[in-house]
């Protein structure tokens, strides 16, 4: 193709072919920019945003949809290049958002569908996607679906949720539940209903009725929810407990777990701890998913030109259940499946961050990882992974081990400025229902959902209002407004790690090699893109210093130089790749020159 347009060219030596040559040069660039529309989100970093808890701007102390807005330019210049919002539709916010009443609107609390096309468009105007959550398992108890499947047994949407009789009923007793399984909030999953006289199930809250995905109806319902978002702009969906969709059709009951001295294990909320063989993961989600992916990959518009992606909330036993996330190339299913198996090992631990990245190199064949940390129902990174004394120096090394590795990066709001978990003291303040079934010992996800840290002004800068949940003490010293003017602060090393990650060509494009891998202190590793100068990664998971020597197993020469791109406070450059000093939970990334 490009050989002939040169020799016509060259014949006739003509304006026209000026002409010609220019607009294949535009040509090509509109490819090239098609392309990048097209895998936008493969090296991409994706901040979530818990919106009730983000900014408030009209004083409920609530976050709000407008508060999103406010702050665009802030998570552009961090280089943020999607959001995705947990739930904003209707509800009577019983799990906060995830039961939801009507997923074709916006919760009041949280604005107008204005509000919503007026988000998606300064986002845009920002190259930021808004990615929603879809709620999928369960509904809200309030869901007219659900108000009129419990209406009677002969009722149409009857057989949009999951109804079963229960064992040994009489006239005056529902008898007991159908089996054994439990919710993952707590006690039972069946809640008997007196009026149809049958028990339903819910894999979360009583207020969350499952829903029948061996109906139909529900899958074309789903289809349809996903395109009325889809035409409003959105950059694709984070799909919430997709691997509870399916239970087990014979009701067999779960397998009790039993310690080391053979007695069942008890879980916080007083329950026997199950296997969760009959209720989780179950082989029907992926033909829901090959469904709707191929809906999904109908869309690309003019207007909102790109690939729209599936986020998969996929905590999973190991990576072969993670890879089968991905599809086939025939029947592809989540572009980004969460990859949990790395960021929840909830210990700083060489060897199996060491296995786990490598997990992630090698066995989800050519796929993007999606690598994640934290959200909204864990508690943050000094709680996981702090050591009480050195919290900020490790969560500098658990950023490096995100931004640096490879694919896509997801984190969590005020992740950025270092914000700590601040669960609540006392019983009586506990919001989220958790927290209240399972106190003292599951204190419930509050304190990781507490408001963003703007300024040191009052309510740190959330709301005018009263916050919904107390602002932390260490606002007054962790808060965007102080930490953007300290190229010390944590936020500065943000921004500087994802600038990195954006435009270094090997940490954009590069594979990941472990270096290094018997060293049980330091974690090292490289980034390799064929035609760019590699990058060394070393990040120093002990509380002393370490040296380490890089050409130790052959990858690179020892007389190889380095040219710094990033070091923590405290750290010193080294000249070469024999010799890398690391201060206590140091980190150091450099190009091989
Ligand atoms: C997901 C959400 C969590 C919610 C649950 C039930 O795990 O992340 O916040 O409570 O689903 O919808």
């Amino acid at each position: 193709m490009h050989l002939k347009r040169i020799a016509m060219c060259a014949l006739a030596l003509s304006l026209t072919c000026g002409g010609m040559i220019a607009s294949a040069q535009s040509t090509e660039s509109q490819a090239q920019k098609a392309a990048r529309e097209r895998n936008w989100w493969k090296n991409a970093v994706i901040y979530e945003i818990y919106p009730r808890s983000f900014q408030d701007t009209n004083g409920d102390g609530i976050g709000d949809l407008n508060g999103i807005t406010e702050h665009l330019d802030y998570l552009q210049k961090l280089g943020v290049d999607a959001i995705w919002l947990t739930p904003v539709y209707p509800s009577p916010q019983v799990d906060f958002g995830y039961d939801i009443s009507d997923y074709r609107a916006i919760d009041p609390q949280y604005g107008t569908m204005a509000d919503f096309n007026r988000l998606v468009k300064e986002a845009g105007r920002h190259h930021i996607r808004v990615i929603m959550d879809m709620v999928m398992n369960h509904t809200s108890d309030q869901h007219p679906w659900f108000l009129q499947s419990r209406s009677s047994r002969t009722n149409p949407y009857r057989n949009w949720y999951v109804w079963h009789d229960g064992k040994g009923e009489t006239a005056t007793s529902p008898g007991q539940p159908p089996n054994n399984w439990e919710s993952d909030f707590g006690h039972s999953a069946w809640q008997w209903d007196p009026k149809t006289r049958q028990y339903y199930y819910h894999a979360f809250y009583i207020q969350q009725p499952d829903l029948n995905w061996n109906n139909a109806a529900v899958h074309q319902a789903f289809k349809d929810i996903i395109s009325f978002w889809l035409e409003r702009g959105v950059g694709g969906f984070r799909f919430d407990a997709i691997t509870n969709l399916f239970e087990d059709p014979s009701l067999a009951d779960e397998t009790v777990i039993k310690g080391k001295d053979g007695k069942p294990l008890i879980n916080a909320f007083g329950d026997p701890v199950l296997d969760d063989s009959k209720t989780n993961n179950l082989p029907g989600v992926h033909t829901v998913m090959q469904e709707m992916r191929a809906h999904m990959d109908t869309f690309d518009s003019a207007s909102f030109p790109g690939t729209r992606v599936l986020i998969g909330e996929t905590y999973l036993r190991n990576i072969g259940e993670l890879r089968k996330m991905y599809g086939t190339p025939a029947h592809p299913e989540f572009e980004l499946p969460m990859d949990t198996q790395l960021g929840f090992i909830n210990k700083l631990d060489v060897a199996a961050f060491r296995a786990k990245l490598t997990d992630a190199e090698t066995k989800i064949g050519r796929n993007t990882p999606l690598l994640v940390f934290d959200n909204h129902d864990n508690p943050r990174l000094d709680l996981r992974y702090g050591d009480g004394v050195h919290n900020l120096a490790i969560q500098r090394v658990i950023s490096t081990v995100l931004f640096a590795s490879r694919g896509t990066a997801l984190f969590y709001y005020g992740d950025e400025i270092g914000m700590k978990t601040t669960p609540p003291t006392r019983k009586a303040d506990v919001k989220d229902p958790i927290g209240i079934t399972g106190w003292p010992k599951q204190k419930g996800r509050d304190g990781e959902r507490t408001p963003m840290q703007w300024n040191t002004s009052a309510n740190a800068g959330f709301t005018s209002g009263k916050p919904w949940l107390p602002v932390p003490p260490t606002a007054a010293t962790m808060n965007v407004q102080d930490e953007q003017h300290d190229p010390t602060s944590m936020l500065a090393w943000y921004r500087e790690l994802i600038q990195l990650k954006k435009t270094n060509p090997a940490m954009q494009h590069g594979d990941n090699v472990m270096l290094d891998i018997s060293n049980d202190k330091v974690l090292s590793w490289m980034r390799q893109a064929p035609g760019a100068p590699a990058v060394v990664v070393s990040a120093n998971f002990t509380a002393q210093p370490q040296t380490v020597n890089l050409a130790a197993d052959g990858h690179l020469s020892a007389h190889a130089h380095l040219h710094k791109l990033l070091i923590s406070p405290g750290g010193s450059e080294p000249q070469s790749v024999d010799r890398i000093e690391l201060a206590p939970f140091g980190v150091y990334v450099g190009e091989v020159q």
